[in-house]
């Protein structure tokens, strides 16, 4: 048995094992999809981008190749920087550089990420494609990073959010996200955010549900580097993947539900985990949202709508929100 005395025993220095002590002690249990991302992570993510059932990330390039100078009009008119939130590989963001240049754009970008491996290959890559952009990566968390850029510059702001990585908070979450983030910025600033929108339920399914199990690899994963990591015994063929689609929230929820009575040894946490037969651990929400629940977000957080763009099929949109 764990006393709650226990968990004071710890003194944390490393942010990935209380969180994975807090997740795995809780009832329910869960873990943080943030914590999907380490080396073999980005790889399978990379790979689910390119799968057939995973139709976000075509979208949104869909979105960017037919629309890109258009939102680019609308963005922005004198100098600007050009701010990303999680910017992962910036394939997306290149697309946008090329309607930049061909416009004359004056402005920087500054991807801001808490990997600073992701950025510096980021960053690589830039200096190849785009050696006349000029690139300033900010390594941290979200909020500390944008308080730093607006020390450094009093240029207009435009900060995108893309890839549906809003989907990871739920609504109360996202809300209170864009309203610290229109705190830190500006009269006429602009933010563009990309949504995943509601649609058949089955194509919602199926892009969490793979036929080649790249999105089981990817959910397993994050067992496989808490054994590595912290050295846990984790049998990763002794948890099934389990993804639920609710099309009346949108939440499309990951969970890997034990299929026997078994007991997870975590060495560096000096802590065993029981599980039931069955019982489930919460592992993702990717939420998908109407333009409704958009619109109220929006107004809950200080912005105006100033356009909206989607893709043919309308399963994705980025929308322009503008701090007035
Ligand atoms: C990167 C958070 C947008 O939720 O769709 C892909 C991550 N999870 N397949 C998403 C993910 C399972 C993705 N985001």
């Amino acid at each position: 048995m764990v006393s709650p005395e226990s968990h004071s025993r710890h003194a944390f220095s490393n942010p990935f094992a209380e969180d994975v002590h807090k997740g795995l002690t809780a009832t329910p249990k869960y873990l943080l999809s943030r914590y999907f991302y380490d080396a073999a992570g980005d790889q399978l993510f990379q790979k689910i981008m390119d799968l057939p059932e995973y139709y976000l990330t075509r979208c949104e390039v869909e979105i960017f190749q037919k629309h890109g100078e258009a939102i680019f009009r609308k963005l922005a008119h004198g100098p600007f920087d050009l701010i990303e939130l999680g910017a992962g590989d910036g394939l997306k963001t290149q697309i946008l550089f090329g309607h930049l240049f061909h416009k004359n754009a004056d402005f920087g970008y500054l991807p801001i990420d808490i990997s600073g491996h992701a950025l510096e290959q980021l960053e690589e890559t830039l200096r190849k494609e785009w050696p006349q952009l000029s690139v300033t990566p900010v390594e941290g968390e979200y909020f500390s990073a944008l308080q730093a850029i607006d020390r450094l510059s009093d240029r207009q702001k435009l900060v995108l959010f893309l890839g549906s990585n809003i989907g990871n908070m739920n609504q109360d979450q996202g809300a209170d996200f864009l309203r610290q983030l229109r705190r830190q910025m500006h009269p006429g600033d602009g933010l563009l955010v990309g949504f995943d929108l509601k649609k058949d339920p089955d194509t919602v399914l199926a892009a969490y549900h793979d036929a080649q199990g790249v999105t089981r690899e990817f959910n397993l994963n994050l067992l496989r580097r808490i054994n590595r990591e912290l050295g846990a015994d984790f049998n990763l063929s002794a948890f099934r993947h389990c993804p639920v689609y609710n099309p009346l929230t949108g939440d499309m929820k990951s969970y890997l539900v034990s299929e026997k009575q078994q007991t997870v040894r975590i060495e560096a946490l000096e802590l065993e985990i029981p599980f039931r037969k069955w019982e489930a651990v919460d592992m993702e929400l990717s939420k998908k949202y109407d333009q409704n629940e958009i619109a109220w977000l929006a107004e809950y957080a200080g912005f105006t709508i100033e356009d909206w763009f989607f893709d043919d099929k309308e399963y994705f949109t980025d929308v322009l929100f503008r701090v007035v």
